[in-house]
């Protein structure tokens, strides 16, 4: 069984939580896009443990992990992730694999990252400062510097040179900014090389073989659909495909293999970073939800923009994922209020809509219509059991499947590893 793990708006669904939790069945987890902006939490015996960049499956004792090509590797971030993993007894040693062909961060990604945002003022699209975005537009415009190439001294230095010719120039005639020296990063990757070569591997080999071989092979989405570069609300996206598309092109994998992708949504909404958000609540409503919810980023700290359940969007991830079924998380967040609302639709320009518009434009003239629930108002925290929860709990829950046409195979109302419901085990039912 081989199955996709999405978030269905904008990141910090809570997948983390979920994919240590299905990685107990899963052979191999494999992270097919993005960088270390991911930041996935995971809580296990009151200890939290963030992963950014490897894959969170390698919490669990002897599972495999792999970076697959999709992803952008800052090999800094990768070792120091590495070391403190291991600074709390965790050994990856033989259990992570990293593609070959997967493109680098390089320095120089970062600071035009920071500098482009600064540059752009108030229409900044909020990154999170991390190179992500230069770095996948080095590997579109075929400039991109990958795994492979730090293995070879005399190519390395002549991409470096040739990529430094330009960007200095960038940096220095257009953002006023200091160029980078190119000894200092030839000396710093070149560090890297043999530290490196251990985890590197042809990737969709192993894992073709490994499916072949009948192994459970988890794929870990980082950011959300409406993150994807192609299919979220562009420009106020990341760089690359984190909608379930993105699983085969970033592992080489191909379509056929996949049996099952898992959507993640909180029981309301977030988003870090500028971009149309219909439901937000900027009042008070806002504030308690993203203080009970604890809604400050993994990676950067910001904190998170909140607001009501927006099934539009929802609706709009369960079909350009073709979701198999949902994993409801952060329910208890909802607990102590008396009403909770959802977005069932848009008003734009005097009509109503049920789908999302691809203009921004008319995205951001898009105006939430509200569904009201009743509250439950008793504590769900920890519940393991879907019987246990409040009938409103559950009245809510199932009017979200209703509306957004997936049925709930997870729900979870606790950040703790061993407190989930599971009404079916994805790895162990048939889609
Ligand atoms: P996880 O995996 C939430 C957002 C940034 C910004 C936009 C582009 O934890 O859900 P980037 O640095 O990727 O170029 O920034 O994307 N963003 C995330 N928001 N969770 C994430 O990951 C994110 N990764 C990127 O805030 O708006
Ligand atoms: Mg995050």
């Amino acid at each position: 069984m081989n199955l996709i793990v999405v978030g269905t708006q904008w990141g910090d669904e809570g997948k983390g939580k979920v994919v240590d939790l299905l990685s107990e069945q899963a052979d191999i987890v494999i992270r097919y896009q993005g960088g270390h902006n991911a930041g996935h939490t995971i809580v296990i015996g009151g200890e939290a443990f963030v992963l950014h960049l490897i894959p969170t499956g390698l919490l669990q004792h002897g599972k495999i992990g792999v970076i697959g090509n999709g992803v952008v590797i800052n090999p800094k971030a990768f070792f120091e992730e590495i070391k403190l993993l291991s600074e709390r007894g965790i050994s990856i040693e033989g259990r992570l694999f990293v593609s070959e062909a997967a493109h680098l961060i390089m320095p120089y990604h970062q600071a035009i990252d920071k500098e482009s945002e600064k540059m752009k003022g108030a229409q900044k699209i909020g990154t999170t400062g991390r190179g992500i975005g230069p770095a996948y537009a080095d590997k579109m415009t075929r400039s991109g510097i990958r795994v492979a190439d730090i293995f070879d001294e005399e190519l390395f230095r002549e991409k470096l040179e040739k990529n430094l010719l330009e960007i200095n120039a960038i940096l220095e005639k257009i953002y006023q900014a200091p160029p980078f020296d190119l000894e200092q990063i030839f000396k710093e990757y070149m560090s890297y090389s043999e530290k490196m070569k251990p985890f590197v591997t042809d990737t969709s080999q192993y894992l073709n073989k490994a499916i072949d071989d009948g192994k459970h092979l988890l794929f870990e989405g980082a950011q959300g659909t409406h993150l994807d570069v192609d299919l979220g609300t562009y420009p106020y996206v990341t760089s690359s495909n984190s909608a379930a598309g993105g699983a085969s092109t970033g592992t080489g994998v191909g379509p056929t293999r996949f049996d099952k992708v898992l959507g993640v949504t909180k029981a309301y909404t977030t988003r870090v970073g500028s971009g149309p958000f219909p439901s937000e609540l900027t009042g008070a409503m806002g504030k308690r939800l993203q203080k009970e919810g604890n809604e400050f980023g993994a990676t950067t700290g910001r904190p998170r923009r909140c607001g009501w359940f927006d099934a539009v969007l929802v609706r709009y991830a369960v079909r350009v994922n073709h979701l198999t079924s949902l994993a409801i998380t952060k329910l208890d967040v909802l607990d102590s209020l008396s009403e909770i609302e959802v977005c069932v639709g848009y008003a734009l320009d005097g009509k109503t809509v049920e789908e999302m518009p691809s203009s921004l434009r008319k995205l951001e003239r898009c105006t939430p219509i509200l569904k009201r629930f009743e509250g439950w108002q008793e504590s769900t925290q920890g519940t393991t059991s879907y019987d246990q929860l409040p009938k409103n709990a559950r009245i809510y829950l199932e009017a979200l499947s209703e509306l957004v046409g997936c049925r709930a195979d997870i729900v979870s109302a606790s950040s703790k590893r061993g407190e989930t419901m599971i009404l079916r085990a994805p790895f162990e039912t048939e889609p």
